[in-house]
């Protein structure tokens, strides 16, 4: 199959990228803006590999786009291109709403081209993967029972509203033209290659340097975590055995407060890159929270488990472990991402956080 990716030199996008290239025969063609979140170097060992062709291409323009459907005519399009990080789109929504809705737009009506263009075989093949968050459903309190495909959306940021947007979208154009698109949402994710202002690597990076580790709030919310080659080998599964318009949930369900993470991460630490005079705990410091923070995320993902046969790999101990020894052997990889956008790298400080203790 040639497969389109978008966001492929992304957190996820390039995980799903590695696994297609080294892990099938398909042929990838990966098309991305590289905006500050973008890298090559995350595409280490494919990006040369003759089956990965790179496409720096912006979604936000539509002939553009529709030109590259046109030239690489490809058997399916997983979309993952986003603007994705909370914080930034309090401080700045206008790129969240181009990209995640004007995008995704853009996206949708060029595959909607191409495949009506197809026929026979290639027609009843052609999908459209569109790769979503929970974020969508809003947040629960503590007792609530997780999200399942039918729970309401009701996004609370403006990047959880601009995806929520673009869900729309996707579904629409499946209702309305028959365009054969798969959607999942997904957990948040963790491990290699996460750009450094997302709380797992800020955490570590933030410990190594001796920074303070800023927690939200009261550090109470909780998060469903999963790692990210098991979100991707989720994808790859969806896409092979998914049912047309239908919603899947993806998720490890393994909730952890923000407190429990940033715990774990320190006694991980402490074990692997021990400081010689204090545990990295002591660097751990309470900040004003997160306008409009969500309580908590949870998801249930038995749609997957039950019709698909889908598990994840990691548990969320060995997932963790995993990753912390990943940073640890790329602090030069982390060096180089954050010298790009030094100013940004913790989006939270752009509104004014400062540590209350
Ligand atoms: P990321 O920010 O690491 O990567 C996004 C990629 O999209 C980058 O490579 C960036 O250059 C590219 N991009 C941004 N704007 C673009 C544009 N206008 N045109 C082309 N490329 C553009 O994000 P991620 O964490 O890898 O998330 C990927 C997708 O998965 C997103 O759609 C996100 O909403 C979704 N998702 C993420 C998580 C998570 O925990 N990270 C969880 C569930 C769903
Ligand atoms: P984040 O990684 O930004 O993902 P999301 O907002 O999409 O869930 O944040 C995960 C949780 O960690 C979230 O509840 C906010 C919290 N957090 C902190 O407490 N401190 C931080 O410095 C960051 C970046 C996040």
């Amino acid at each position: 199959m040639r497969i389109m990716v978008t966001g492929g030199a992304g957190f996820i996008g390039s995980a799903l990228v590695r696994q297609l290239v080294t892990e099938t025969d398909n042929t990838v063609i990966n098309v991305d803006k590289l905006t500050y979140a973008g890298n090559l170097e995350s595409l280490a060992g494919v990006r040369f590999h003759p089956r990965h062709t790179f496409e720096r291409t912006d979604i936000c323009e539509p002939e553009e786009v529709r030109h590259l459907l046109e030239k690489h005519r490809p058997d399916a399009l997983i979309h993952l291109a986003a603007e994705s990080h909370v914080d930034r789109s309090i401080a700045g929504p206008g790129a969240f709403i181009r990209t995640n809705i004007q995008g995704t737009f853009n996206l949708l009506e060029a595959a909607r081209a191409h495949w009506e263009g197809l026929t026979g075989p290639e027609r009843e093949r052609f999908r459209f993967l569109h790769v979503s968050t929970d974020e969508v459903f809003g947040d629960l309190a503590p007792e609530d029972p997780p999200f399942t495909e039918h729970t309401a959306y009701t996004p609370s940021s403006p990047y959880s509203a601009s995806k929520a947007s673009s869900d729309h979208l996707v579904q629409a154009w499946h209702r309305t033209y028959g365009l054969p698109v798969l959607l999942t949402n997904c957990s948040n994710n963790y491990g290699p290659y996460q750009y450094p202002e997302k709380l797992m690597p800020l955490v570590i990076l933030k410990a190594l340097r001796g920074d303070p580790l800023p927690v939200y709030g009261t550090g109470e919310q909780s998060r469903d975590w999963l790692y990210v080659e098991d979100h991707a080998r989720a994808l790859r599964h969806i896409l092979d055995r998914g049912r047309p318009g239908r919603s899947y949930n993806i998720s490890g369900a393994c909730e952890r407060t923000n407190l429990e993470v940033v715990h774990a991460l320190c006694a991980q630490l402490n074990r692997l890159a021990p400081h010689p005079e204090y545990s990295y705990e002591r660097l751990i410091r309470f900040v004003p929270d997160r306008p409009g923070h969500d309580r908590r995320y949870a998801l249930d993902a038995t749609r997957l488990f039950q019709e698909l046969g889908w598990r994840p790999a990691e548990s969320f101990e060995s997932g963790l472990a995993k990753t912390v020894r990943w940073y640890l052997d790329h602090r030069d990889w982390m060096e180089r991402v954050l010298h790009g956008s030094p100013a940004h790298w913790a989006a939270g400080e752009a509104y004014g956080r400062e540590a209350t203790g």
